[in-house]
């Protein structure tokens, strides 16, 4: 979502705003900004409504030598997208940018009105009056302003605010959304997400909810809300510059549906141990005893890393004895009234380890006391600091805003928490090698299928570009890969698609086929494979376009199209349809021309409600 940076020190500050910016292009957003101050503390601020490449523009024509400034990407929440919402936002001497909502925004703006003349239909304008009104002019330090402010503050930010009154100087916040401060010689650099500091630094301060940071080129200091010191730990950023570049690819999307292979065997690097046939967690946490008691799995996440948790519920429930598994969906269930029964583990989802309705989850969970595992691959994300436990997926950093890497190594990663469960309830090896051993084998046959398909896959794409609705069809566990791939395709095709269970298809959905639909039907082999033909049978009869995927050598149904895969797996058939399903997303939204690593409305990292 929304993006912040900051700089000071004694380079030019806009040329880091700018590619720092960049760097968060990905998130998604929709107007920007930059103010920057000069050696009088003469302010420039310049914001644009579009893309990062129109506030260049802009920029050029105001070229500075600044050498401290902050600048901001807004996805809009508050009023529509447009140069007058974009932030900086400027109250009096307050320049201020802000990514979170500020719920309490329009009780705070009453108290305000007589005071000061509101321009923007934001929360966040709202805010940077506040912090003037503590201000006074500069009577008051800055960071106090500050500090008095969100202390009247109900809801979540992450912010940085300047003055023209107090040169070289940035105070920055957060609660609930992100912030972090990169340490270098001579300055000192601010992002909502470490990515955008590669190149210059490094060295990392990652800022708690409640932490108020004053920061100039060669000084940090945190303190919390109740003016307590807090020691800043500076850590080491694990992304490296490669890691978030396109490698040659032409978008992200395909990059990192590429990169599979590699990015699953990051996944399971030190935790398959093929000798003894066992799992081996150890960030969980969770000692062999406590594991033996785990009656009850809930599984929370959204979106993508929902569907995972559904895909992986149906492996776990045939292994781990005794288990009960729940996958519920984050932005219901904080708000559900759950009874969760005391021997239960939560997993706790999600790529980014920011997204607002699952962090609410975890904390929801936490206070009923059950014990929370994450399954997330942002390194020191929130939800992977608030969790008691975890295991990060590690497939890098996840750019393009639909998830492709992080979906197959959350699956597995879960399926490989419920066989560690198993293992401790002593479930015989018998049952549990065979899921092991194909875990081991996935990064290989990933690796095939992708390139044994990319190009019939791109084919028929561009058969199904113009269709308007598509019906993804699967059963047991290549039901949650339906939903998964049908997600992928309306994210980045804009094409309505929606997945169905084969058996509901009697129950309703049949009736929609007709030459405005086509039917995406995943057919792995496997015990109610003939169930799910005679139900593409039911499509074909009713005159349905039928894109069948299978690894079924002797596939032969007279559909209008088929996707054979070969493997020799045999369990997690459904992964290796699923990168089927995401190139055929990615090939239909790149013959429609439209922007594939960031899909309109939508953001990589949802940090609000
Ligand atoms: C879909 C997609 C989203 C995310 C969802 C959760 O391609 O990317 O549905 O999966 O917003 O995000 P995380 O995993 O960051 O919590």
């Amino acid at each position: 979502m929304c993006g912040i940076v900051g700089y000071v020190g004694d380079k030019n500050a806009q040329d880091f705003l700018v590619s720092g910016l960049k760097r968060l292009e990905y998130r998604g957003y929709d107007s920007a900004g930059v103010v920057t101050f000069d050696d009088d503390n003469r302010a420039t601020l310049i914001k644009t409504k579009g893309k990062i490449a129109d506030l260049e523009a802009k920029l050029m024509g105001n070229k500075r030598e600044d050498k401290v400034g902050i600048g901001h990407t807004r996805w809009a929440t508050h009023g529509e997208p447009s140069e007058v919402n974009a932030h900086p936002h400027q109250v009096g001497d307050i320049y201020l940018v802000h990514n979170g909502i500020i719920e309490n925004y329009k009780e705070l703006k009453a108290t305000l009105e007589g005071k000061y003349e509101f321009k923007s239909e934001t929360d966040s304008e709202v805010l940077a009056a506040l912090v003037d009104s503590f201000y006074e002019g500069g009577r008051y330090p800055l960071t106090n302003a500050v500090v008095q402010a969100l202390k009247l503050v109900q809801g979540t930010y992450g912010i940085a605010v300047m003055s023209d009154k107090n040169p070289g100087e940035i105070v920055v916040a957060r609660a609930g959304s992100p912030l972090v401060i990169g340490v270098g010689h001579g300055e000192t650099l601010i992002a909502s997400d470490a990515s955008a500091l590669l190149g210059h630094t490094k060295q990392a301060i990652y800022l708690n909810d409640g932490e108020v940071a004053t920061v100039t080129d060669k000084s940090v200091e945190i303190k919390t809300l109740n003016a307590e010191p807090v020691s800043a730990k500076v850590e080491e950023i694990e992304t490296n510059l490669a890691a978030i570049q396109k490698d040659g690819y032409e978008h992200f999307l395909l990059k990192e549906i590429m990169e599979q292979p590699r990015s699953l065997k990051e996944t399971l690097r030190g935790r398959i141990d093929l000798r003894d046939g066992m799992v081996r967690l150890g960030g969980p946490g969770l000692p062999e005893k406590e594991l033996r008691k785990v009656k009850h799995l809930v599984i929370v996440g959204c979106g993508t890393a929902y569907n995972a948790g559904l895909l992986a519920s149906y492996y776990i429930e045939r292994f781990a004895p005794e288990v009960t598994v729940e996958v519920v969906v984050a932005s219901e269930y904080r708000y559900r009234q759950a009874y969760i029964p005391k021997d239960s583990v939560a997993l706790i989802v999600s790529q980014s380890g920011e997204t607002a309705d699952t962090l609410a989850c975890l904390r929801e969970i936490k206070k009923q006391g059950i014990k929370t595992i994450g399954i997330v691959n942002a390194i020191g994300s929130t939800i992977a600091r608030e969790v008691d436990g975890g295991t990060y997926v590690h497939v890098g950093p996840e750019i393009s805003v639909a998830s492709t890497k992080a979906f197959t190594s959350q699956a597995i990663a879960m399926v490989m928490f419920g066989l560690t469960i198993a293992q401790a309830k002593g479930v015989r090896s018998g049952i549990l090698r065979p899921y092991i051993e194909e875990i081991a084998k996935m990064p290989a046959e990933i690796q095939k299928v992708l390139e044994e398909v990319k190009g019939p896959v791109w084919e028929i794409a561009r058969r199904y570009k113009d269709y308007d609705h598509a019906i993804y069809l699967g059963r047991d566990t290549a039901y949650p890969t339906a939903m998964e791939a049908a997600l992928k395709l309306k994210e980045i095709s804009y094409i309505d698609a929606n997945a169905y269970a084969f058996g509901e298809l009697k129950h309703g959905p049949l009736a929609l086929v007709d030459d405005r639909f086509f039917e995406f039907a995943m057919l792995p082999t496997g015990e109610l494979y003939e169930k799910a033909v005679s139900n593409v049978q039911e499509v074909l009869a009713r005159g349905g376009h039928v894109i069948a995927v299978t690894n079924r050598a002797d596939f032969d149904l007279g559909v209008e199209s088929v996707v054979k895969i070969t493997t020799s797996l045999k369990i997690f058939v459904p992964v290796l349809l699923n990168l089927v399903a995401q190139l055929f997303a990615y090939y239909v939204a790149l013959e429609k021309g439209l922007d594939v690593d960031q899909p309109r409305n939508l953001a990589k990292s949802v940090t609000v409600e």
